[in-house]
């Protein structure tokens, strides 16, 4: 009987012990033999808990427990973490994460030092919460070059867009109802500023492309600018606002970015409403494949996290360790990348055909007129923003 621990009991890791009790015989079906819960590293007492028994608050007890096999890590952040994973993986325990930031930083060298002691690193649930993700990009699309990986890929973002677009709610509330639902970070800042959804890129542009990129040199744009007057300029104009993150292959490097985005009412990612993610992958034989389902929240991640659990138990021996390349990738100024753009201004119509040839703007009830101009990179488009008074300007996808 192989035993796996859970560090972590936040809201992943309680997810995690329920379906991997509700799931137990399937799990154990997918690993080849029967998994055992051995802990749950906690920091505090939980005596109503039905897992109460298993709580330990030292990790020593389970990095010294030959029976543990996989360590799932769903503490998050790189302090403990960090420690606990590589503690794990030198007492030659496999280790599964949804830790996104863990991953983002300091992957790579957790790969090479699973490699090293020949167990797994596995981290399903790090981007796209439930979706099935980095196993169909790294495997399924093996006979695929990949160029272009791009997606709504935090949940908490897209449900605030949402909830503000379809409800009218307020940024504040939105944000509140989403913490309730626990899809957002303890620090909700990480969402709302485009960090976790740069992290979640930073992961796919790695395993796309190989480069192991320094996640703090990624341009990012969270939803904080986005106001009600750009969602209502937006669908005069035929578009919706999603915040994208998106990596894409150069011939001498990458472009990786998370920004706000315009997108075709008619593109398939503008369906994409609330707590669900998209990513879309572009792949060099297959073309476009866009995978989509629940991006946070307990079950939905704990589906992807059970699931590495039971493939490290089923490949140990040969171990399962996704490749996040070498810290050599060359990241591209997004500056550089021509788009159209949308751009909400105070102007007349024809002082915004006078500045962008071409711009058809549409007048919303606060005054400010949004309109779409032709393809430009970013300096050329803020040379001309003070031309039309433009107060926001965001990429518009293809
Ligand atoms: N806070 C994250 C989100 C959780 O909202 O997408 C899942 O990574």
């Amino acid at each position: 009987m192989i035993k796996y621990a859970i560090l972590g009991f936040g809201t992943v890791g309680g997810g995690l012990a329920e379906v991997m009790a509700d799931q137990k015989e399937k799990l154990a079906a997918a690993a080849g033999q029967s998994m055992e819960l051995g802990y749950i590293l906690v920091r505090r007492d939980y005596p109503d808990s039905p897992w109460r028994d298993k709580l330990v608050r030292d990790f020593a007890v389970i990095e010294s427990d030959p029976d543990v096999a996989v360590v799932a890590e769903v503490i998050g952040g790189v302090g403990a973490a960090y420690e606990y994973s590589r503690r794990a993986i030198l007492a030659g325990k496999s280790v599964v994460s949804s830790n996104k930031e863990l991953v983002a930083v300091h992957g790579a060298e957790l790969a090479a030092l699973a490699k090293e002691h020949g167990v797994s690193y596995l981290f399903e649930g790090s981007v796209g919460g439930g979706i099935p993700l980095l196993r169909p990009l790294c495997r399924c699309l093996a006979a695929n070059r990949i160029d272009e990986v791009y997606g709504i890929l935090n949940g908490t973002t897209n449900y605030i867009l949402t909830a503000m677009d379809t409800q009218g709610q307020t940024f504040a509330d939105a944000l509140k109802k989403a913490q309730e639902l626990g899809y957002a970070e303890a620090d909700p800042t990480a969402d709302v500023e485009g960090i976790d959804a740069c992290r979640k890129t930073a992961i796919l542009a790695d395993l796309s492309f190989g480069g192991n990129l320094d996640v703090t040199a990624i341009p990012t744009r969270g939803i904080t600018s986005v106001t009600p007057a750009d969602l209502e300029l937006a669908h005069a104009l035929g578009y919706t606002v999603k915040l994208l993150g998106r990596a894409a292959r150069a011939e001498d490097g990458c472009f990786a970015f998370v920004e706000p985005h315009l997108i075709p009412q008619d593109h398939i990612l503008a369906s994409v409403n609330g707590v669900m993610n998209a990513c879309a992958i572009r792949g060099s034989a297959v073309g476009e494949v866009v995978l989509c389902g629940p991006g946070a929240g307990a079950h939905p991640t704990a589906s992807a996290v059970a699931a590495d659990i039971a493939d490290a138990v089923r490949h140990m021996g040969s171990p399962m360790i996704p490749d996040l390349g070498a810290p050599n990738g060359k990241l591209l100024p997004a500056e550089a990348l021509c788009s159209r753009w949308y751009v909400r201004a105070q102007c007349a119509p024809e002082d915004a055909a006078g500045a962008f040839p071409g711009a058809a703007p549409v007048y919303g009830v606060s005054g400010e007129c949004g309109f779409i101009t032709g393809p430009m990179d970013r300096r050329a488009l803020e040379a001309r923003l003070a031309a039309v008074d433009g107060r926001a300007a965001y990429r518009v996808l293809a």
